[in-house]
């Protein structure tokens, strides 16, 4: 903890009764320099002590006393405002930073607790497309934003590749495919396969018939059955790969729907010995009246099992692979009612940790603009966006640096970067209406803003040439703008915990966004390197924290800081 609020609660805690965790918990950082730099408020004392919040407060900053660290304690309305010794706030923030380096903001909270994300997961056989990015880029997020506080952390991309649907891609592959243009462009040839079934089967309802059987046979181990399907698994990963290559992303495991085919009898016996499936209208399901909710469908009347069981089956295998802290959903708000019902389950089938399942859900992703090379009709393909964000950053770069050495890697840093943060920057429940222009502009709140800020950093860096210590006059920093820099670069740590609670990565860019407009506006009215030493050293240890913590910002969010730009 940091050694001011420690110094805080002290103080508190000599006048009041309240457990010092409890109070820790209550200190905040106010939103107004006037307010002090912490402050306490007094509500939840007011029905204790049968006395209004604001007198509380008033008593309360009188009788405190204060020390090296806190040099002014006063109360404004219901709050007590404290002001902290600024040039030792400086020594402990910029001291740290530089110590900790990249690891500034790592926490042990999740030391030993293990956090399973399912994210990505798209279905095989089919474009991956634009409606699959955020749960691309938020998981990822949430990929590094939990590892960073120290949890074991399992990246699962729960493929869909099993469901009667490939029953019909199967059949229409005999019918009407080709190897060559499977090879060449798989997964638009296996969506027009499945396209084209669904017009056939207008004229000829037999189809849907014989698709049945294919999946029969695929779902019994039949050879062929399964030779085509693994094909067009592995092509499909292929693709898939290429884009998480682009975007820096790994997975743990691919263990997609197909895995729990062999565990769908062993999991509807249980759900039943648990006194839980009943038939109705031939189909078997669970009801969950007691929590408000549709029955949730476990089995169709032609025995084909459905995504609803598969994700109880997967649970169960995840918590007994895993034996997870949490178990993470990072899927779309259209799935809400699907994750109620397979949640509703678990807790009917008595797992305890049913109520660590969090459906870490989000609203949709709009394209303002056209998208032109788009290959396949009203589909916009992930990659496609990605591809035409990079060319648009390209340009950008040519017009403002067209000296600039390894252009198209830089080119490739921002062009993916403002995608990933027009998509991290709006709050999950938010959707988004991504426009071109706003995405890649250098100002407002965009990656190649914060990005450009950062070689701006690293610029500054580089001219001043020498090497950076800590034997500096912390007095010299006194600027409004430095003071409020120093105590946002105190604040990192707190926003990385709290982006981690709600499941949150616009917390990281909301933070990162004000540093950056804060450091520009410094670096407007102030020069950094001068004739006078002192300020220049000073100046010079707190660009390199500025420029660890911004690096350190945008990898949680799986964006790259370019040195220049
Ligand atoms: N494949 C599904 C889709 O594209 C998402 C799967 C999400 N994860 C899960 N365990 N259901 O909509």
């Amino acid at each position: 903890m940091n050694k001011f609020i420690e110094e805080i609660v002290k103080i508190i805690s000599r006048e009041i009764d309240l457990p010092k965790e409890e109070i820790k918990a209550l200190v905040e950082i106010p939103p107004d320099q006037k307010l002090g730099d912490y402050a306490f408020p007094c509500f939840v004392l007011g029905k204790r002590l049968k006395k209004s919040p604001n007198q509380i407060a008033g008593e309360l900053a009188l009788r405190m006393k204060v020390t090296g660290l806190i040099q002014e304690i006063y109360s404004i309305g219901p709050y007590v405002n404290f002001k902290v010794d600024k040039n030792k706030l400086a020594e402990f923030v910029l001291s740290q930073i530089f110590d900790q380096k990249d690891n500034y903001g790592s926490d042990n909270a999740g030391k030993g607790k293990t956090i399973v994300v399912d994210f990505s997961s798209p279905n095989i056989a089919k474009p991956f497309g634009i409606g699959h990015l955020r749960t691309t880029v938020i998981g990822n997020s949430l990929y590094h934003i939990f590892k960073k506080l120290g949890f074991n952390v399992v990246r699962i991309n729960h493929l869909g590749d099993w469901g009667t649907q490939f029953g019909k891609v199967i059949l229409a592959y005999k019918m009407w495919g080709d190897e060559n243009e499977l090879l060449k462009d798989p997964l638009s040839t296996l969506y027009d396969l499945y396209v084209r079934f669904h017009q056939e089967v207008e004229k000829k309802p037999q189809l849907e018939e014989e698709a049945r059987a294919w999946f029969k046979r695929l779902e019994e181990g039949d050879k062929e059955a399964t030779e085509l399907w693994k094909k067009f698994r592995d092509y499909s990963l292929e693709e898939f790969n290429r884009v998480y290559q682009m975007l820096g992303i790994e997975f743990d495991s691919y263990a997609g729907e197909s895995l729990y085919n062999q565990f769908m009898d062993q999991t509807i016996e249980e759900i039943k010995a648990k006194g839980l499936a009943e038939m109705s209208q031939d189909a078997l399901i669970v009801k969950l009246e007691k929590y408000d909710l549709p029955p949730c469908l476990l089995k169709k009347k032609d025995e084909a099992t459905l995504y609803a069981t598969r994700d109880i089956a997967a649970a169960i295998y995840r918590y007994n692979t895993y034996h997870f802290h949490k178990s993470l959903y990072v899927v779309g708000s259209a799935q809400k009612l699907h994750f109620q019902q397979v949640f509703g389950v678990l807790e009917l089938m008595r797992y305890k940790w049913a109520k660590d399942c969090v459906h870490v859900d989000f609203g949709w992703i709009k394209l303002r603009q056209e998208m032109m090379s788009t290959r396949k009709g009203n589909i916009i393909l992930l990659e496609d966006v990605l591809n035409k964000s990079i060319q648009l950053a390209g340009k950008i770069i040519e017009e403002k640096n067209p000296k600039l050495e390894n252009k198209e890697e830089v080119a490739k840093d921002v062009g993916i970067g403002a995608v990933l943060f027009a998509d991290l920057s709006t709050r999950r429940n938010k959707d988004i209406d991504f426009d071109w222009d706003q995405v890649l502009s250098f100002e407002g709140e965009t990656a190649p803003y914060a990005q450009y800020t950062h070689a701006r950093l690293c610029s500054l860096l580089r001219k001043y040439g020498k090497s950076i210590h800590q034997e500096i006059d912390f007095g010299v920093l006194s600027t409004g703008e430095e003071s409020t820099i120093i105590k946002l670069l105190e604040d990192f740590p707190r926003k990385v915990k709290a982006s981690a609670e709600s499941y949150e990565p616009a917390f990281i860019c909301s933070f990162l966004v004000n540093l950056c407009s804060i450091f520009n506006r410094f670096y407007q009215k102030q020069r950094i390197i001068t004739e006078d030493e002192k300020s220049t050293k000073a100046r010079m240890l707190l660009i390199k924290a500025i420029q660890l913590t911004l690096k350190s910002g945008l990898s949680l969010l799986g964006i790259r800081a370019p040195e220049r730009m």
